[in-house]
């Protein structure tokens, strides 16, 4: 049994990463690869799409504009197709994956890495809740974003595709982050950043009172990284 790193060693050509957001999980793939021809990140925030392409200065990495739910590229185009980090914030996570399988050449490698949200520790739980709870903002301000999925939904969505060789991945680190500064800055600010979108508005009252509650719950309960899946397989010639 490859390890996703050997497996992702054995690509050579062409590798979609969708809803790359910023670029992070393109710049992962790129380096893991064997070799590549071309990389391409689509997203649909062309914002995040600008940033994406300041983090790289190499002309055979591009990033498109996109719908993961409507990719605009002809079948049978890829030999890596991932998503990282992103299958809960897609309108349609089961057209989407559906599309990335129709782009990806035979035998290619279809790869998804994602957190989820059951059996997890209390301090991991708190990462769960309060990823939620971002969620749940955003939905407000018509920016798509949903709950994180139970891990066996996110295995059966693989399954629907019928890949061959399919290997699964648990990642975990159940590090209690409360003792690393600029960790835990990033999620107190980001968490007040949430709040202050509905601050003073009387509709969304019960959902800042929440948001307040996890900043308590932070400090006492504490807060891991979730776990997480890494799900790969290979598109077989027939389906
Ligand atoms: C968590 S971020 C991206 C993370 C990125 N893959 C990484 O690991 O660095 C999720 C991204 O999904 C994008 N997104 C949400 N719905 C989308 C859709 N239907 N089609 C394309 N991109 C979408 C958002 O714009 C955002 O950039």
């Amino acid at each position: 049994m490859d390890s996703l790193e050997d497996r992702l060693a054995q690509i050579d050509g062409r590798i979609l990463d969708v809803a790359a957001g910023r670029g992070a999980s393109l710049k992962y793939l790129v380096d893991k690869v064997g070799e590549f021809e071309q990389a391409v990140g689509v997203d649909f925030s062309e914002q995040n799409l600008n940033q994406a392409k300041n983090q790289f200065d190499d002309n055979r990495i591009i990033f498109l504009k996109m719908r993961a739910e409507e990719l605009d590229f002809d079948d049978n185009q890829f030999d890596l197709v991932a998503i990282v980090n992103s299958l809960h914030h897609l309108d349609n996570p089961q057209k989407s994956l559906e599309e990335m399988h129709r782009v990806l050449k035979p035998g290619g490698l279809l790869l998804v890495s994602e957190m989820y949200n059951d059996n997890q520790s209390e301090r991991q739980r708190s990462h769960v809740l309060l990823h939620h709870w971002w969620a749940d903002v955003d939905r407000i301000s018509g920016i798509p974003h949903y709950h994180t999925f139970p891990r066996q939904r996110i295995i059966d969505m693989i399954r629907n595709l019928n890949l061959a060789e399919i290997q699964i991945m648990e990642y975990e680190e159940d590090k209690d982050l409360s003792g690393d500064k600029e960790t835990m800055s990033f999620l107190i600010d980001a968490t007040d950043n949430y709040l202050s979108r509905i601050m003073g508005k009387p509709e969304h009252r019960s959902l800042y009172q929440t948001g307040l509650e996890l900043k308590e719950r932070l400090a006492t309960t504490g807060i891991s990284w979730a776990k997480g899946i890494a799900i790969w397989g290979e598109k077989t010639l027939t389906r």
